[in-house]
């Protein structure tokens, strides 16, 4: 299965941060944040992995990541001219998806812990799957209601009265007629085509499953300065509890089997010295 990445939006939120770089592209402690959803598609088996961004942004992901090589997988890149919407990206995307299963995943959204998307990947036959994460907060979200046997019986765009406290991530997997799906909705009233709308179409048709999350899974979505700190004050206190890297591409790539070892200490010895060079040193090389 392939996957999709949307660093898009206004990131207005995050100003003035946003006029150096995109949202994705702003610290999360010690990486990029964009670091953390691509180690999320990876650690389920995803190699071939199309970036959408704004025009403006794009040529900086493109510094940042480059072809992918270094990590054993193949990055492309797609422009969205205006922030349009989650839903748009999956339309600028069509060429890449050629009618077939792919995961989409937000630049902004950070997981850890076990999220079962290498399960959903492997086991996926049509129709398209969101997950569900138990937060105090739903209305700022989309929401998903589940009954006790895990069907879909709504699911909401920040809705006033949450009919769940499930928010809904930004991960998703689509089987190809997402494509012309997405072609059949309208903009919301934020002029934007909805994600929440494209699942709805999935629902409409019995064709949408949701997979909710334990406690011994984080998700964060890094959109406001406040849960900007949060995700790094989250990150830090892991790797320093822990003695491991969040989001460590090159070691993901390694325990996935993308690189060989040689590969992965040609990229180490290719980088600045810096505490993450001697982690890779450390944690890959032994
Ligand atoms: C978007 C989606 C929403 C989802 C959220 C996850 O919201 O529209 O359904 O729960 O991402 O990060 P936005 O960030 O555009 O407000």
């Amino acid at each position: 299965m392939r996957g999709m990445m949307l660093a898009g939006g206004a990131g207005t939120r995050l100003f003035p941060l946003s006029r150096v770089a995109s949202k994705q592209l702003q610290a999360v402690y010690d990486k990029p944040m964009i670091y953390y959803p691509l180690a999320t598609l990876m650690s389920a088996g995803i190699t071939e992995i199309h970036l959408i961004s704004s025009p403006a942004d794009l040529p900086i992901f493109e510094r940042v990541l480059g072809d992918g090589r270094q990590w054993g997988v193949e990055l492309s890149y797609g422009v969205q001219p205006h922030p349009g919407g989650i839903a748009e990206a999956v339309l600028i995307g069509e060429e890449f998806v050629r009618d077939e299963p792919f995961a989409l995943v937000l630049g902004d959204n950070i997981f850890h812990g076990p999220v079962g998307l290498d399960t959903e990947v492997a086991n996926f036959d049509s129709g398209a799957v969101i997950w569900g994460y138990p937060v105090d907060d739903p209305q700022r979200y989309g929401v998903v209601e589940i009954d006790n046997s895990g069907s879909v019986l709504s699911i909401e765009e920040k809705p006033q009265k949450p009919l769940s406290e499930l928010a809904v991530p930004g991960l998703y997997v689509y089987d190809g007629t997402a494509v012309s799906r997405a072609k059949q909705l309208a903009p919301s009233e934020r002029g934007e085509l909805e994600i929440t709308d494209l699942n709805m179409s999935f629902l409409g048709d019995g064709e949408l499953r949701a997979v909710k999350l334990g406690r011994d899974t984080t998700w964060l979505d890094s959109g406001t300065h406040e849960s900007l700190l949060e995700s790094s004050n989250f990150v830090a206190s892991v790797e320093e509890d822990h003695g491991y890297k969040v989001g460590c591409l090159e070691e993901v790539a390694f325990k996935m089997g993308f690189v060989s070892g040689e590969e992965v200490a040609r990229t180490i010895a290719a980088m600045p010295p810096s505490p993450y060079r001697t982690y890779c040193e450390r944690a890959i090389l032994g």
